[in-house]
């Protein structure tokens, strides 16, 4: 027996992943909070200084930090003026708050399927899931791989849309050279600990729109306005405000990301070359409008037909065992999920129950990528050196030539 988890040696015996990173320069940020005594963004410099470095970074005009992926993706559609019963189109391969975000202002989430070559929304599909009730599409940049933003835009401006980029994962991602984010009417990210650049939970909104970056500045801030009485409240808004040591953090690491984009983009590169020798196994096309990738995930495709029809999670426990911290991903498709099967959807569960039911909703690509394709490597791996990604590489041909073993 060959393979670690049948006994063999391991490829890997010390972790590959070290995360979060972090040294002298975020503990001296969170010193500098302390001592300072302004603990709270209404006070203090970082998250303001954040926020302006942020936006700078991204190509945005202006940026609203909050408290999580989540919550900036909620506010962003309150300030496009979503209302209860509107529709918005995005992919069912992405995380929940991709759509809870839709559902917790009252709107119905339509789901679209991914193109099995970029795992991206698929823009031939847009139109015809447009209704006279659509405002909005929503792409979400998967992985940190650009959606096609031409394509959309166009869609868009076309049928009188706005667009929201869920780019929860794509800090510093790049289309035809102009990061992501910004490139249409709102762009979301998350600073969750997973993500490449993290302070345990936060968020940011980027937009080029004055009128809709005050909007969203509102309702992440009890609906005060600029320039406004501290008692007045204008909007429906919440507190969704990030600590000054929170803002200290990012400042921290989004100094130190630019390097790790380069590393992380080195490491994928090697690592397709590697996938493209091994039977069974494909990476995602490359396509030459996208300029710069977060990489955020590293992305695989397997094919059970190349591996004597061995199921995906067999090859993941395998690759697992040889110390490769793989996984599936996201297990089920959005409308899968229990949430559509309850219809749970608060407030609002009343005026929605009718309107969505995605009972029979089959997207195969999305099916597929779920339940037998999609392999996913976590970010932190890609931040080893070459050599390792070849170790990798022969990780999986190991898998790939003692197969059997697996029966
Ligand atoms: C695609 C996508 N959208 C939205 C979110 C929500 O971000 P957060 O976890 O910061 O709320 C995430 C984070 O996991 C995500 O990956």
């Amino acid at each position: 027996m060959k393979l670690a988890i049948n006994g063999g040696a391991k490829i890997f015996t010390d972790p590959l992943v070290d995360w979060p990173l972090w040294d002298e320069k975020e503990m001296k940020a969170l010193q500098r909070v302390l001592e300072s005594g302004k603990w709270g963004s209404l006070h203090g410099e970082e998250v303001f200084e954040f926020e302006k470095e942020f936006a700078r970074f991204q190509d945005a005009d202006f940026a609203i930090a909050c408290s999580s992926g989540t919550t900036a993706l909620e506010s962003s559609l309150r300030a496009l003026g979503l209302q209860a019963g509107d529709e918005v189109i995005l992919p069912a391969y992405t995380f929940v708050a991709s759509a809870t975000a839709i559902l917790i202002n009252g709107a119905v989430p339509v789901f679209v399927d991914i193109d099995p070559k970029t795992y991206n929304i698929d823009p031939n599909l847009i139109e015809a899931a447009i209704t006279e009730k659509t405002r909005a599409i929503m792409p979400v940049h998967f992985a940190g791989r650009p959606a096609d933003l031409d394509a959309i835009n166009q869609i868009a401006r076309k049928n009188d849309l706005f667009v929201i980029e869920d780019a929860a994962q794509a800090w510093g991602s790049a289309w035809r050279g102009r990061k992501v984010g910004a490139a249409s009417d709102f762009g979301c990210f998350s600073f969750q600990s997973s993500k490449n650049i993290n302070c345990a939970e936060g968020g940011i909104i980027l937009t080029n729109d004055e009128e809709h970056a005050n909007l969203a500045r509102s309702y992440v801030n009890c609906g005060r306005v600029e320039g406004g009485i501290w008692y007045e409240h204008y909007h429906l808004g919440s507190n969704l405000r990030l600590t000054e040591f929170q803002g200290a953090i990012l400042r921290s690491q989004l100094d130190r990301y630019p390097a790790h984009l380069q590393q992380r983009q080195t490491a994928v590169a090697r690592l397709n070359e590697r996938i493209a020798e091994i039977p069974g196994l494909s990476t995602l096309k490359s396509d030459e409008r996208i300029t710069a990738n977060s990489c955020h995930l590293f992305i695989f495709r397997y094919d059970s037909a190349a591996f004597d029809e061995i199921g995906k999670n067999a090859f993941i426990e395998a690759l697992r065992g040889e110390g490769v911290p793989c996984s599936g991903g996201y297990s089920i498709p959005l409308y899968e999920q229990p949430i559509f099967k309850n219809k749970s959807f608060g407030p609002f569960t009343h005026l929605l129950k009718e309107r969505i039911d995605v009972s029979a909703l089959h997207l195969k690509n999305t099916h597929s990528a779920c339940y037998d394709q999609a392999l996913w490597l976590p970010q932190a791996v890609l931040l080893n050196d070459e050599n390792t990604m070849d170790r990798i590489g022969d990780a999986i041909v190991k898998i790939y030539e003692n197969r059997q073993e697996l029966y």
